[in-house]
């Protein structure tokens, strides 16, 4: 595919960024889409500099001086996203909360990953809440974002067992696997146009 016609994907994360890592190395050969930049809203990420040593250019917008300003915040990370012409945002690991104004600008174009079965456990926590509630799977979902928090049209979604004496930590590793899978294989279908669903 002439790169033209490649989607320009850009990621922003908040820490180790490994599902960017996931989607980076995914991105190659005969694939619709190509990375453009990866941003954090912490100078410190470490996911920064595993995207600067792939080649990726990336940005950081420190959310704090902005303080509770959330459109503050946005507005500067607006510019980043149109110099480099993304038409496709992927959150991966972001953990700031998105405007309704944001969101809209990328409305059909930004996907986030959240490790739960939605609509179950939206919000934070959710590997203890899963275990607490006796369940017995757990899983990971990818859906476009909207401005209703982890709520939007699903597109994926991988599935795990919750195993006994399963903790937070040990679930959330065993989902962390599923998440590296399931997010590119979503992208990929979702850059070439296709919404369909992807269930692993
Ligand atoms: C993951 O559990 C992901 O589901 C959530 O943030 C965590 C860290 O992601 N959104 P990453 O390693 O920074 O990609």
């Amino acid at each position: 595919m002439n790169a033209s016609a490649q989607r320009r994907v850009a990621i922003l994360i908040s820490g180790g960024g490994s599902n960017m890592l996931a989607l980076l190395r995914s991105m190659t050969g005969d694939h619709p889409a190509r990375p453009c930049l990866v941003l954090s809203n912490d100078p410190q990420a470490a996911g920064l500099a595993r995207a600067r040593a792939l080649g990726v250019p990336v940005a950081a917008v420190d959310h704090r001086p902005f303080g509770r300003d959330r459109a503050a915040f946005e507005a500067a990370v607006l510019p980043h996203l149109q110099a480099a012409r993304a038409d496709i945002i992927a959150l991966a690991g972001f953990m700031r909360v998105l405007t309704a104004d944001f969101v809209g600008r990328y409305t059909g174009r930004m996907l986030n990953i959240h490790p739960s079965l939605l609509p179950k456990y939206p919000g934070l926590n959710t590997h203890a809440r899963a275990i607490a509630a006796g369940d017995a799977e757990a899983g990971c979902t990818v859906h476009e974002v909207t401005a209703e928090l982890d709520a939007g049209p699903i597109l994926g979604q991988a599935r795990v067992p919750v195993l006994p004496g399963d903790s937070a930590q040990t679930l959330a590793a065993r989902v962390l696997e599923q998440e590296h899978r399931l997010y590119p294989a979503v992208l990929r279908r979702f850059a070439a146009g296709d919404r369909t669903p992807v269930f692993l």
